[in-house]
């Protein structure tokens, strides 16, 4: 599991149908409702602008600031605000007392000055005298210590009493505010993956998990048999006997540890579903969000949690990449490749539609101490990032910097005395040219030839079950993608049990759980001449993540076409990797994990050599059907593996027809006969990129035959001429 707390601790993984007139935003939302429910009335939506704004705290503003601050955001050009999600203590003083008067003076002054609102739901964060009538609602974290108020997200998403006072706050919320002129929508909560600890494993999560397990099983017999109760004496005759895995002298049940993680992503998400049916319920006209942090965060499911949801948001902090990964060394080019992961699998939780960035990084980045200071150029070049993953709007955290709290050093775009930033003007112009791209370009489709899939059932299995101490499914995913999205031929994060058809390759490191659906899906795939491309311990487990009782790698051997002799795990043992003519090039280091194979019907691309290992394939190809299976058996060295899936991809006949060095980005959007070609120069230096003809920037109209030079951190959108 990668909690914020690990993530930040440490850092050791790299890597509409009414018609043409409607806001991107309001044409997502329609589809989404349509998908969710099909009798639903069509939302009697009216024209908005962009989302492009800015998280402005009103709440720790004097009040005699707040029209200077609208007109000021107005003049920067920004149509809209986010207001409030952190406000509870001040909408709410003592249980049942509200006040909203404050709120609705200073979306009325937003409003006058043409912008639009957004309003969050508070229970990120509830006010001193909740936990202090009710310390029930605290969690628990895995050690099970009780934790303690003073921070935020420190509530039990089970827990029926919070439940009940986050769902009353926002529904006087959403009372007050659903006829208000300028409020447009609502974000709900605010970061739910972001648990210091990721899950809760307090008493009340306890009964909450006892019941899910008796809906998803029926009858303790089932139970019995999916987790191996036989194991350590752990037969349960009722169902209250059922634990959660909380230090027990003893590792838990690896199936009741795996179904306890999907519960705790079940009760996040049915946390957030109660608000959003209310919401849907008092405010119609208004589209429900929420706002979440992407990949390596993995805690809770989001394709679970954003299913109702009118459109994935998220918060996108380079700078946080920047500090915590690899003690603040990690560079530019790096740091932007963990970044657009976080873009590709985001937009992938509503298979591609559009997202918002609802928080995105406007200058220093800073809790308690400060990260690097985005160097110029980079904050506009991190916005175009995220549209050129997907993106319809960008709102920018914060308007001003806080002058008190925990998060002082977090600049925004007025400085502590209001002065305005470093990157205030870096801003405005962003902010003008994202609306020159207009709605068709804001709306457009990114394009991916290649597919990784996403698993969580293998992620959280694998960190219940790492194998080999230093085994990390969030490592070896962002290695992987890392090594593919160089090659810039767009890529989309999927379940293996969805649609593959439209891409020339799938790549699927450490895919440990494999279901029969997603088995039979991959062998049509490939059958079909998909090239699938996968890692040691395939297939080593089912769903209940008991061990498949066949030869590995289990349901996937036909397509596969070898059977897995044996497997290692890699401590000291000096294990290399030879190639053969296909992947010729220098030997590569084996490092965490060999699994040894003997082919079937697969031909031998790689070999072990040392040790007792000596001969062994390490990594297979098999032609199945019409397409072709890699087993890439053996832990490679980055370098190493970055080659070798350079060449698959190349194999697979996907190639990028833009000639971009290391360090240079190139993504495309498509709408109908037009596409916008993203290209992005992460480096602090100039940078040439080969062009497959003539083109001319969207943004100055400057024209380009055959190539184009990108000064350091510039960011460009090109349109075929
Ligand atoms: C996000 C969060 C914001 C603010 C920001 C900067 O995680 O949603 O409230 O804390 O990070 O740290
Ligand atoms: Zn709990």
């Amino acid at each position: 599991m990668i909690t914020r707390r690990r993530f930040l601790a440490d850092g050791a993984v790299v890597a509409t149908a009414a018609g043409a007139k409607l806001p991107v935003w309001a044409r997502v939302l329609n589809v989404a409702r349509a998908a969710a429910d099909p009798t639903a009335a069509s939302p009697d939506l009216v024209e908005h602008g962009l989302l492009l704004g800015v998280d402005y705290y009103p709440d720790q503003t004097p009040e005699s600031l707040w029209s200077e601050d609208a007109r000021m955001i107005a003049e920067a050009g920004l149509t809209n605000v986010r207001v409030a999600e952190f406000a509870w203590s001040l909408m709410e003083s003592s249980e049942g007392k509200f006040d909203f008067a404050w709120l609705t003076r200073s979306v009325e002054i937003l409003h006058k000055h043409g912008i639009e609102v957004i309003l969050g739901t508070p229970s990120a964060a509830p006010p001193p005298w909740l936990s202090e009538k009710y310390p029930e609602i605290l969690l628990v974290n895995n050690q099970g210590t009780t934790v303690q108020p003073g921070g935020r997200r420190f509530t039990c998403p089970t827990n029926k009493v919070y439940r009940k006072l986050s769902l009353a706050i926002a529904t006087e919320m959403a009372k007050t505010f659903a006829e208000t002129p300028g409020v447009i929508g609502w974000q709900i909560d605010n970061e739910f993956t972001l648990q210091q600890w990721g899950r809760c494993y307090c008493k009340y999560c306890r009964t909450g998990f006892q019941d899910w397990a008796k809906r998803k099983y029926g009858t303790l017999d089932v139970v019995n048999q999916k987790w191996g109760t036989a194991f350590w004496s752990q037969v349960y005759t009722e169902w209250k006997q059922i634990p959660v895995p909380l230090p027990s002298n003893g590792d838990p049940n690896p199936g009741l540890a795996l179904d306890y993680d999907r519960y705790q992503s079940y009760a996040n998400a049915s946390f957030a579903e109660e608000q959003l049916v209310m919401l849907r319920k008092i405010c119609p006209r208004h589209f429900v969000t929420t706002n979440n942090v992407g990949a390596p965060l993995d805690t809770i499911d989001l394709r679970e949690l954003f299913r109702n949801l009118d459109f994935v948001c998220h918060d996108n902090y380079p700078g946080f990449v920047q500090i915590f990964f690899e003690g603040g060394k990690m560079p530019p080019e790096q740091v932007a490749t963990v970044v657009a992961l976080g873009h590709d699998s985001m937009r992938s939780v509503k298979d591609g539609k559009p997202f918002l960035i609802m928080e995105e990084q406007s200058g220093k980045a800073g809790q308690s101490f400060f990260g690097p200071q985005p160097h110029p150029g980079q904050l506009r070049l991190w916005a175009f990032q995220a549209v050129a993953h997907g993106a319809m709007g960008v709102n920018y955290f914060r308007w001003d910097t806080a002058k008190f709290g925990a998060e002082e050093y977090w600049h925004g775009l007025l400085n502590h005395d209001r002065s305005k930033s470093p990157g205030f003007d870096e801003i405005v112009r962003t902010v003008k040219e994202l609306k020159s791209l207009g709605k068709a370009g804001l709306e457009s489709s990114y394009v991916a030839e290649t597919a990784f899939s996403f698993d969580l059932d293998s992620d959280w299995a694998l960190n219940i079950q790492p194998g080999n101490r230093k085994l990390s499914y969030a490592a070896q995913l962002m290695a992987w993608y890392g090594s593919v999205a160089s090659a810039n031929v767009g890529t989309d994060f999927i379940r293996l049990d969805g649609d593959l058809s439209k891409y020339k390759a799938v790549f699927a490191p450490v895919q440990y759980i494999v279901s029969a659906k997603q088995a039979e899906n991959v062998r049509n795939y490939v059958r079909n001449g998909g090239v699938f491309v996968t890692s040691f311990r395939l297939g080593v487990k089912d769903e209940t993540s008991q061990i498949v009782d066949m030869p590995l790698p289990g349901l996937l051997r036909d397509v596969m076409g070898v059977t897995v002799k044996d497997y290692v795990p890699i401590y000291t043992e000096k294990i290399g990797v030879q190639f053969g003519t296909e992947l010729a090039g220098p030997d590569a280091e084996c490092a965490l994990w060999a699994d040894l194979l003997t082919p079937q019907t697969a031909t031998v691309l790689a070999k072990y050599t040392g040790a007792v290992y000596e001969g062994a394939a390490a990594i297979t190809a098999n032609a199945f059907g019409r397409g072709k299976a890699v087993y890439i058996g053996a832990d490679v060295d980055a370098k190493s593996l970055a080659r070798v899936l350079q060449a698959l991809l190349a194999m697979s006949g996907s190639k990028s027809a833009f000639g971009a060095p290391t360090g240079v980005e190139v993504t495309r959007r498509q709408a109908r006969a037009k596409e916008w070609v993203f290209v992005l120069n992460h480096a602090a230096d100039a940078q040439k990129v080969t062009l497959p003809g003539k083109f001319k920037s969207a943004l100055s109209g400057d024209a380009f035959d055959g190539s184009v030079t990108l000064r350091g951190f510039d960011a460009m959108v090109l349109e075929r001429q």
